[in-house]
């Protein structure tokens, strides 16, 4: 059985949108106020970035690389730099460096934007039959995953609560749909 690449946009970019709106509610958080919150919900950003990363790395690329290697090689030294600007990032904040963190984010935010409409062009809208049923399920077990461990954090903030009993509605549809 075989999912159709529309489905995996419509996942994809919800995913993207959600991550989009958790970096603007760190950035918010980082300009107005220095609390020790911050730190975690960092921490829940950067978990769900990850999982982002690591299951379209692991799920999706492959079957786009034997068709485009060069988008694939591309997507790939991508997420080496965000993997990179989340390490300097996350150590930044930790030495309470917020100023200078606060650049680093709208520069991140800013490529991440860049990388979305790249990837949405040579990745997912050219998946189309070509992705697995187990491979989709894998994929969105993966950012379910992260999803349902972010809102079981004790100290999750409202508005974090709020994006991921979103998303994880949101793949809840996608499951049944399945
Ligand atoms: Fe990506
Ligand atoms: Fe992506």
């Amino acid at each position: 059985m075989i999912t159709t690449g529309t489905k995996i946009r419509e996942l994809l970019n919800h995913d993207h949108q959600q991550l989009d709106a958790m970096l603007g509610a760190v950035l918010e958080r980082i300009r107005t106020e220095s609390s020790p919150e911050i730190v975690e919900q960092w921490a829940g950003y950067e978990d769900s970035l990850l999982s982002h990363l690591d299951a379209e790395e692991m799920y999706l690329l492959p079957t786009v690389a034997t068709r485009d290697g060069d988008a694939v090689r591309t997507i790939r030294h991508h997420h080496d730099a965000v993997r990179a600007s989340l390490a300097e990032i996350g150590i930044g904040i930790a030495l309470h460096q917020m100023k200078l963190q606060e650049l680093r984010i709208v520069e991140l935010a800013r490529f991440l934007q860049e990388h979305a409409a790249m990837e949405d062009a040579v990745c997912y809208r050219r998946l189309d039959v070509h992705v697995s049923e187990v491979h989709y399920q894998a994929l969105v077990g993966r950012l379910r995953s992260t999803w349902e461990r972010i809102v079981a954090l004790p100290t999750s903030t409202r508005s974090s609560q709020r994006w991921v009993a979103d998303s994880l509605g949101h793949l809840r549809t996608t499951q049944s749909d399945a």
